[in-house]
């Protein structure tokens, strides 16, 4: 088979990583993909815009590409699924319609009180008014989301009244574009967080490994949101009496009203959720693909062929499958930033390090890199070219021996201004 990958973050190099560990799988097309996939054997990439879906559509033909995996949100919400499928394609991902779980919070919210899925108290609005009225009312500390895709910095937990105004005129103001057309106004949550990542064909749904990542810039999970500073799994806080209860609490009743709702969805579903000191849990919001950078600890530990899973999800017979096999231990991935995110950084840097970290045991993933011929990573030079720049990762017999691993492999590379946290599974340590 040959797949093709949309998207460029460590996300879709450990999917086009894993995919090739196959021998049914002969080669990866990412588009647009990073330094890192440009550097695998069997692996290429195709400089293409991820909405750019009829140019996309056009290669899968010319190439015979039999299947397509969709990474990030924004295509999907824009439809390349729909796309896709109504020229022929194979594609895991879901619908424009599925993509609402995640593309609009009010909808999922919505959705979830119609499924009768635990999740935050919470009221939509429209206009600041009425809004901050009932911010003053309920009072603070309070969540205030605004409705649409934001590239996760659309979410202000505010631990005063104030901040919730502010956050409200942010929105309605236009700071986070029609994102901000509707904001979610929210009860705080307080616990700990736990991804659970689960295939579906619509019919069937089945959990992937627990993870927990490290949103915050900080250490000590201080300061800014990021896309996610580091991530392990699986997680202990989620043990199986729980995960059980995910499943029929959450997983079974999602899949059961996007079926009643007459959404047909193939791919992904994963649920963010608050874990309370209590062992309650709610769910803060559903994602509609992969997480990053839970998804790079997720895949090293999976033993079942990944395209065989995918295959099972578009063809609908996820039913049939055997269990999902694991692997025994721990997996962890420490994120290299470039200084300054996730605030303004500079680009360009060259990289170095990448062989000795890989040397030490680690599978380093890419996410903002870019690759030219012709430098020290054997033929290739690569330089940083986003803000989360690496994901090194390590598995290991238990998170002792992989968190050593992985910051082993961290230490190893360098970059100008390379910042990591140093406290990455903190909790499990
Ligand atoms: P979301 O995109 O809805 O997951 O929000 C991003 C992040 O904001 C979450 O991962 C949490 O860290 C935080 N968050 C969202 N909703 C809540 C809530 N109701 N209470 C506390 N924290 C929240
Ligand atoms: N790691 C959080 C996300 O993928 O949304």
């Amino acid at each position: 088979m040959k797949v093709l990958v949309v998207g460029n973050g460590g996300r879709e190099h450990a999917l086009a990583w894993k995919l090739l560990q196959s021998n049914q799988i002969e080669q990866v097309v990412c588009v647009p993909g990073n330094g890192g996939t440009a550097s695998m054997e069997r692996c290429q990439n195709l400089s293409l815009g991820v909405d750019d879906f009829e140019a996309i559509a056009q290669f899968a033909k010319e190439q015979n590409i039999s299947l397509v995996v969709v990474g990030p949100e924004v295509p999907l919400a824009k439809g390349i699924t729909d796309y896709l499928k109504s020229v022929g394609l194979m594609v895991f991902g879901p619908t424009k319609a599925g993509a609402k779980i995640e593309a609009s919070k009010a909808w999922a919210k919505a959705f979830m009180q119609e499924a009768a899925i635990p999740t935050a108290r919470a009221a939509v609005f429209t206009e600041a008014g009425a809004a901050k009225s009932y911010v003053k009312a309920q009072g603070a500390p309070i969540v205030v989301k605004a409705d649409g895709l934001a590239a996760g910095k659309g979410v202000i937990v505010a631990e005063t009244v104030e901040q919730a105004h502010a956050g409200i005129d942010a929105m309605f103001g236009g700071e986070f574009g029609s994102a901000g057309k509707f904001v979610v106004i929210e009860e705080c949550l307080t616990g700990q967080e736990v991804s659970v990542l689960a295939l579906t064909d619509g019919l069937t749904i089945r959990p992937l490994l627990s993870a927990q990542d490290h949103k915050r810039i900080g250490e000590g999970d201080t300061g800014e949101n990021t896309g996610g500073m580091g991530a392990y799994a699986p997680a202990p806080i989620a043990t199986p009496e729980l995960m059980a209860k995910i499943q029929r609490e959450v997983l079974e009743k999602a899949i059961a009203t996007l079926r009643k709702k007459g959404i047909d969805y193939r791919g992904v579903l994963y649920a963010g959720l608050m874990i309370t000191d209590s062992g309650d849990f709610k769910v803060l919001e559903f994602n509609c693909r992969f997480g990053d950078p839970e998804t790079q600890v997720v895949l090293p530990l999976l033993e079942t062929p990944l395209e065989e899973l995918i295959l099972a999800c578009v063809e609908q017979r996820l039913a049939q499958m055997p269990p999902i096999a694991w692997k025994q231990g721990a997996a962890v991935t420490v994120v290299a930033a470039s200084g300054g995110y996730p605030g303004a950084y500079e680009k360009g840097k060259v990289i170095t390090g990448i062989k000795e970290a890989e040397a030490l045991g680690t599978t380093v993933f890419h996410a903002g890199t870019k690759a030219f011929p012709g430098g020290s990573q054997g033929t290739r030079q690569v330089v940083t070219d986003g803000g989360r720049v690496l994901n090194i990762t390590a598995v290991g017999e238990n998170f002792e021996q992989a968190l050593a691993q992985a910051y082993a492999g961290t230490q190893s590379i360098h970059f100008e201004r390379m910042y990591y946290r140093r406290d990455i599974g903190h909790r499990v340590r």
